[in-house]
């Protein structure tokens, strides 16, 4: 869900508004805001549906404005999408306004509890059960900032709280357990935002929270106690992309802007970090024990960003030698994983707020690993729970499914196999410098590849409109690529796709070929592995003596494919552990035009969320 609080002198809710666009990508299943009006009156608007549905009835029934104000955009999880399980949730006589991200576990006791005392609900959901908490704690004190301390501790699961009273205007209070929540300073107002980009249009000075932190902005101060009521130290930091590279500009889509910012996504990631063929991670200044002695890393991530995770695995290993495991975030702790102070677990998030990631982070440094984080979001949980983070410099993605993103994920865990390669000196500096040159050429190929073949894959998505199901193969660090190819399909055109290592094919998937079935197949440089080029040509000759479509994406020049293949997509040579920088490309693109000629929202696909902040 997506949450935004202001406090100043400005009218409240087009700021809310906008703030909540920004946010929508965090869940868009409904909409509210809540304002206290220049009569000190509570006013709340709440609507299921995308955020135009709120808006449309804010101008065709108005809601009286004023200058302290909530909103929450959300991602259904207890109590369906509908109007009364939106947020904001009322209590205190309709004078308190609640929003929430995040899961109360308890709270079908807490709400038992205030049944039998004569509490009524409008909802299903376990927000209104913390309003009503804080309500009744409220009407004990009258402190709203008392309430919150009394109420969090009876909570449990993972939550940020917003409330405002109005009683008290001018005043938005907060608090967080594991989910996300940062303050934007203004000049005389103050935001509070599940991120960044919920203010960023107004202020780039950001203070990140901690776990267990309550805050009250007023428009001239931010107060941070921890749940105690102890004042706690805040760290600020500067958001380094301006509102603007938030914004649509004049691309159909996030996702195609997105798309087309590959090239950018990984030149960014690199600058600063390459020095005359070496590569200098200035975050990592000072860590070279943390690195050089691991003799394991598991790398944790979800969905894409588990796919570059494994894409990463090939290189770190090769590198530096050690043993590198991946793992989904959710199943890694849940398995009782073998860690210890020699083991570095490397999380892998755009948002740097995934749950299921979050608590698997935890999880292995309560356990004595090291952490390193590679995350795309400053001042978000992730980075801020691990020992060390490499950022990763996409800027702000706010399409559903992560593109530019993962380009960038893969550039950071190349960065960071060469950093420990130098560590460990399993590397020579010439083959370090070999591997940044390769590096450096990379957002060259990929705009190559846009500017040359995204007219002819979006053309060719377009034929293939009525397709119900697509087949990835790769081989090597083609198989993530595959499986990548295949999550975007389903994310955005919801058709049935799968990725295949290619060398499984004759062991079950071989089966499911049959005339005109589409596959698209990685196909290896031959100049890298002749060996491994030749296995999966045949691969190609399997499937398509079985009547299969063959679309292979490959190397100009590669003349290998062209007997067997219907369509060739090609992509600039590069050496065998760069291809699959280049080898996505086609495929976001691929996913993206078939939605589009479905007619389908490619930013905003149905049922997800771009930031799982729930387990
Ligand atoms: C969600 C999104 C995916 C994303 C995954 C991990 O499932 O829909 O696109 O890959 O979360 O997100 P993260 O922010 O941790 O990279």
């Amino acid at each position: 869900c997506g949450i935004i609080g202001y406090v100043g002198p400005r009218q409240s809710q087009s700021i809310l508004l906008a703030g909540l666009a920004r946010l929508e990508y965090r869940g868009y299943d409904s909409a509210g805001v809540a304002v206290i009006d220049a009569d000190g009156g509570l006013g709340m608007r709440k609507r299921a549906g995308k955020l135009a549905v709120l808006r449309d009835d804010l101008v065709e029934h108005p809601l009286s404005d004023g200058t302290t104000g909530i909103g929450h955009t959300r991602w259904a999880t207890h109590g369906g999408p509908t109007d009364s399980n939106a947020h904001p949730h009322l209590a205190d006589d309709d004078k308190l306004a609640v929003i929430h991200n995040g899961i109360i576990e308890n709270f079908s006791e807490l709400k038992a509890e205030l049944v039998s005392d004569g509490y009524t609900f409008l909802s299903q959901t376990d927000t209104e059960v913390a309003a009503v908490l804080i309500g009744r704690e409220y009407r004990r004190t009258g402190d709203l900032v008392a309430a919150f301390r009394a109420v969090v501790s009876r909570l449990e699961g993972a939550y940020t709280l917003l409330a405002m009273h109005q009683d008290h205007p001018g005043l938005v209070v907060g608090a967080r357990r594991n989910s996300p929540l940062v303050i934007g300073l203004g000049d005389g107002e103050n935001f509070l935002g599940s991120d960044v980009a919920a203010f960023v249009e107004h202020t780039r000075h950001a203070l990140a929270i901690g776990q267990d932190e309550i805050v009250a902005i007023t428009p001239s101060g931010v107060e941070v106690t921890d749940f105690a009521g102890a004042p706690v130290e805040v760290e600020p930091f500067e958001v380094t992309w301006d509102a603007s590279a938030a914004e649509k500009g004049g691309w159909s889509s996030f996702m195609a802007k997105e798309v087309s910012e590959e090239p950018d996504a990984v030149s960014n990631t690199l600058r600063g970090r390459l020095h005359d063929g070496a590569v200098v991670i200035p975050e990592l200044e000072g860590l070279d024990d943390l690195f050089r002695d691991v003799s394991r890393v598991i790398v944790i991530a979800c969905g894409t960003a588990a796919y570059a995770g494994q894409v990463g695995k090939y290189a770190l290993e090769q590198w530096t030698r050690v043993p590198v495991d991946v793992e989904l975030a959710h199943e890694f702790r849940y398995r009782d994983p073998v860690l210890g102070p020699d083991t570095l677990v490397v999380s892998i998030s755009q948002s740097g707020e995934t749950m299921d990631t979050l608590m698997a982070v935890k999880y292995a440094r309560e356990r004595g690993a090291k952490t390193l984080s590679i995350c795309n979001t400053q001042g978000a949980t992730i980075p801020r729970e691990s020992d060390a983070v490499v950022y990763t410099h996409a800027g702000p993605e706010v399409a559903v499914a992560s593109t530019k993103a993962f380009v960038a994920q893969i550039t950071a865990l190349y960065l960071f196999g060469l950093h420990v390669a130098r560590l460990r000196g399993s590397l020579s500096p010439v083959e370090i410098a070999d591997h940044v040159v390769e590096l450096e050429a990379v957002p060259g190929k990929i705009a190559q590849i846009l500017e040359r073949e995204q007219p002819r894959i979006e053309q060719f998505a377009h034929w293939m409109a009525d397709t119900r199901s697509v087949l990835f193969l790769g081989r090597h660090v083609g198989f993530p690529i595959a499986m990548e190819g295949a999550l975007k399909l389903k994310e955005l055109a919801y058709i049935h796709a799968e990725g295949f290592a290619a060398g499984e094919l004759k062991h079950g998937p071989i089966a499911l070929i049959e005339a005109g079935q589409p596959v698209f197949v990685i196909v290896p440089s031959p100049r890298g592995s002749g060996e491994l080029h030749r296995k999966v040509i045949s691969s190609i000759e399997e499937i398509s003596a079985r009547g299969a479509r063959v679309i292979a994406i490959a190397e100009e020049g590669d003349a290998a494919v062209l007997p067997q293949a219907d369509e060739v997509l090609r992509i600039p040579l590069a050496g065998p552990l760069f291809e699959p920088l280049l080898a996505v490309v086609p495929l976001h693109i691929f996913a993206m035009g078939l939605a589009t000629a479905k007619g389908l929202d490619v930013d905003q696909p149905r049922n997800l969320a771009k930031s799982v902040t729930v387990e």
